[in-house]
């Protein structure tokens, strides 16, 4: 059976579309392996959000080709958004390229590479749109490897993206924002309850849009907080997640959902991008500093220990040292538990690609080396203030890191390690903060009063 190997970069979107591709794959008899050396096949999932994610990939590829081919006959593919983006270009740059997979493809893959291996095809190139794709991610690779039983899921709710942020590539990487129905998703959810997921993680580029031109509002209830109560009612769910949302669709109901549903978790990662008006404007972001400010406050008041992140990008064309300072005094103010800091990368055929204005890079350097002193402070105060805290985990798995330790997340979201074994995988348990790490906070189970 061939063996295939996928390297995955940038958000947890690609990692999910990936497993849907594995799993896919496995369900054809293709065996998945975690080492490039024995593979058969490698894809490489691509993000074209920075270019810095790109080359990262365009490298690997470099070198995949140059060690695989002349040894062994390896099919080499490229998937998702740089995929999508540059399509033939890329084999026109890359010779032994001989799959080029769109974000719209994913389900193509077996059938695309059964064609590479038969020889039927010499090169397939496939970046078309299709009707219907976004309810093509749903195939999971644990539904079908209960050994090794995952606690945690991520369920692709909708694909791509209509908010056209001035700096982004995504509308044009995924599409058009495409929803799927409240059904397909809930049936998803809960054949992965049925395998002992405890917590699902419902994703998407923009997920406050979820079906916002196919489901009506009831009650003064968007269609996504209709589809949070759905999935809130499957027994055996413990805890709801998602992301990313966008500000603008934090309505009142999406914050009450907060206070009224419990097993959505307090916690939720909010993309600020700038804290000026001004840059906000040419961002084509939809909100203001004041109403990114008052959404936060709404959320806290709803519930106090709520777990905030953010992301940021800094060196944004035309950014002056007094919107920069807008951006730090937000922080300031709002106190996140942790930030995702960007240098502004031009994107090819975005608009913010060709303003004025350009920020020089030493400038972005500077910025981005001042905000991330900001932020850690402040989340390690915030991450300093749970000692001798007691809270919920749900227990994962060992640390990454240190497999001698087992790791849990708060509903805060925040990751806790402690000693822990085998036995407590798949728990929901309590923990006493004892001490925390970068971004760590070290548990005791044994000292609860
Ligand atoms: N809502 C989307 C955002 C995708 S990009 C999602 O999470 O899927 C993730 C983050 O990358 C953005 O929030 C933004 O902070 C950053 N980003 C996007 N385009 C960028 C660019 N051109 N340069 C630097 N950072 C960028
Ligand atoms: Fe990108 Fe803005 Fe959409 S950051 S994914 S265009 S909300």
């Amino acid at each position: 059976m061939p063996r295939v190997y996928i390297k995955t970069y940038g958000c947890q979107m690609n990692e999910r579309d990936s497993e849907a591709v594995a799993a896919q794959l496995v369900a054809k008899g293709y065996e998945m392996t975690s080492t490039e050396t024995n593979a058969d096949i490698i894809l490489l999932n691509t993000c074209s959000v920075r270019d810095m994610a790109e080359q990262k990939a365009i490298n690997k590829m470099q070198n995949l080709a140059g060690q695989t081919r002349k040894k062994r006959d390896v099919v080499l593919g490229f998937m998702g958004c740089m995929a999508q983006s540059r399509g033939q270009k890329l084999i026109d740059q890359l010779p032994d390229v001989d799959l080029v997979l769109g974000t719209q493809k994913f389900h193509r893959a077996a059938e695309y590479l059964d064609e590479l291996l038969k020889g039927k095809r010499d090169k397939i190139v496939d970046t078309a749109e299709e009707a219907g794709s976004e309810a093509t991610i749903k195939e999971h690779l644990l539904l079908g490897n209960r050994d090794r039983k995952s606690i945690t899921g991520f369920v692709s709710i909708m694909q791509g993206c209509n908010q056209y942020c001035t700096f982004c590539i995504v509308p044009y990487t995924r599409g058009e924002e495409r929803s799927r129905t409240i059904d397909d998703i809930v049936a998803e959810c809960r054949e992965l309850v049925a395998t002992g997921v405890k917590e699902i993680t419902l994703l998407g580029q923009i997920v406050t849009s979820y079906g916002k031109r196919e489901i009506k509002s009831v009650d003064g209830k968007s269609a996504f907080v209709q589809l949070l109560e759905a999935v809130h009612e499957i027994e055996g769910l413990h805890r709801i997640r998602f992301t990313s949302p966008h500000p603008k669709g934090y309505g009142d109901d999406l914050v009450e959902a907060y206070g009224r549903l419990p097993k959505l978790c307090p916690s939720a990662h909010i993309p600020l991008q700038s804290g000026s008006d001004r840059i906000l404007k040419l961002m084509h972001r939809g909100y203001t500093r004041e109403r990114f400010l008052n959404i936060i406050k709404k959320l806290r008041t709803i519930q106090p220990g709520i777990g905030i992140t953010t992301d940021i990008i800094v060196g944004f064309p035309g950014e002056t040292e007094e919107d920069f300072e807008q951006t730090l005094s937000l922080c300031r103010e709002v106190e996140f538990d942790n930030a995702y800091l960007f240098k502004y990368s031009q994107r090819r055929d975005t608009p913010a690609a060709a303003m004025p204005d350009q920020i020089a890079d030493d400038v972005k350097e500077a910025r981005h080396a001042r905000i991330l002193e900001l932020v850690n402070s402040i989340a390690a105060k915030r991450y300093d203030a749970n000692i001798g805290q007691q809270v919920q985990i749900l227990v994962e798995g060992p640390s990454r890191k240190n497999a001698a330790r087992t790791m849990g997340r708060t509903r805060c979201n925040k990751i806790v390690l402690f000693d822990g074994s085998t036995r407590h995988h798949g728990e929901l348990m309590d923990v006493k903060i004892t001490r925390t790490g970068s971004f760590t906070l070290y548990g005791d189970p044994a000292i609860l009063e």
